[in-house]
């Protein structure tokens, strides 16, 4: 596995582009940060009511964060788009906002919390980037500590905030056990990121499968469904090729209707609670000669033996379900950024985006 050279420095050493850099860097940052305690502020500890908020990939993270705060830490968790909160006037009671930003300069965010404060909200910056507008805005602020990111797309960050959120909830949650069984798994998760870029080569080949088709459908169910709507999102910003990411039991509900072999469908099948109900989607959508490809890994590959997918990517079990993002998010990136690089698209600068937008 290549390794990011000058892990601090902002040239992208050996690797083609920076988002490639910014990919590989993730199993550092995990190792690095996993099991450092993080400092939070009694008003985030006391607080009972969380609101989460962000825009873009930020908002997926806080999105990933609303279920681990919900299931680890017992808490009333509101998880607001920033773009369109404070234009809505919303009803506000105490409590607590954590604003996700990796830049730190996103102007719907910064809006979001300034308002929040109006209204008497204790704020919590998560940025990137410090001495941004919103630490300097917010009333604490808690550092993702990624690195500097250059790829406009998000993905070192992401994880980052994504992590940064599992270890405030690990703060806040009582069941010392399972604090202790994530814990043990944090220090493994870094080598099991490792393992994916090892198996490079699959995701190239399920990217050559992709690259010529109308859109592309993203499926995930539980925490799945963040990182499969983050899939969508990295799909459709680095290859121009629509994404669209659906909480799988809606399948039915819709998107069923845009199956057909023409739109392959990505499904995010972790063995975790929802297992078994994804497997049914899978079925539906082989049924209407969808082309599935898995996402899964090793105990949830076993029992998709003799399903008739088009191909299961495989990375290795986490020891609890809270990390499956970690590995499925870097495996989502992986082949967006291969079926980009496939069509020649520009993967460190797409088209008409930009790193941080700092109009509203
Ligand atoms: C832009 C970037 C995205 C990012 C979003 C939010 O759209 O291209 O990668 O997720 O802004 O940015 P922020 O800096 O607030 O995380």
């Amino acid at each position: 596995v290549p390794h990011p050279l000058g892990k601090d420095s902002l040239g992208r050493g050996e690797f083609s582009h920076y988002m490639l850099k910014e990919m590989y860097e993730q199993p550092d940052i995990v190792l690095k940060e996993g099991t450092q305690t993080l400092d939070i502020p009694k008003e985030l500890s006391k607080a009972l009511h969380i609101t989460l908020i962000g825009c873009g990939s930020a908002f997926y993270a806080a999105w990933g964060g609303k279920y681990y705060l919900e299931q680890l830490a017992n808490r009333i968790v509101t998880l607001e788009l920033a773009s369109e909160f404070h234009y809505r006037n919303p009803v506000v009671q105490d409590g607590v906002t954590i604003a996700v930003s990796q830049s730190g300069e996103t102007a719907d965010t910064l809006k979001a919390i300034q308002y929040m404060e109006q209204h008497g909200q204790y704020t919590v910056g998560m940025v990137n980037v410090p001495h941004s507008s919103i630490s300097r805005q917010v009333h604490y602020e808690i550092l993702t500590k990624a690195g500097p990111e250059i790829g406009v797309a998000s993905t070192k960050a992401f994880t980052a905030q994504l992590l940064c959120l599992l270890k405030i909830s690990m703060n806040l949650m009582q069941d010392s056990v399972r604090k202790q069984k994530i814990l043990k798994g944090l220090k493994q998760l870094p080598l099991d990121m490792q393992k994916i870029f090892f198996k490079v080569s699959q995701l190239q080949d399920i990217a050559q499968h992709l690259v010529h088709s109308k859109g592309i459908i993203f499926l995930g169910r539980g925490m799945s469904y963040p990182v499969a709507l983050e899939g969508a999102l990295k799909m459709s910003e680095l290859s121009y090729i629509p994404g669209q990411g659906f909480a799988a039991g809606e399948l039915k509900h819709g998107p069923l209707a845009l199956v057909d072999a023409c739109t392959p469908v990505v499904v995010l099948a972790p063995m975790d609670q929802f297992f078994e109900k994804t497997v049914s989607n899978i079925y539906e959508v082989c049924a209407r000669e969808g082309k599935v490809f898995v996402i899964t890994d090793n105990a949830g590959a076993e029992q998709l033996a003799g399903v008739p997918v088009q191909d299961i990517f495989v990375y290795p079990s986490p020891t609890t379900w809270e990390l499956h993002p970690f590995l499925s998010v870097l495996t989502l990136q992986l082949i967006a950024y291969y079926t980009a690089l496939h069509k020649g698209c520009s993967i460190d600068q797409p088209r008409n985006l930009a790193k941080a937008v700092t109009v509203e």
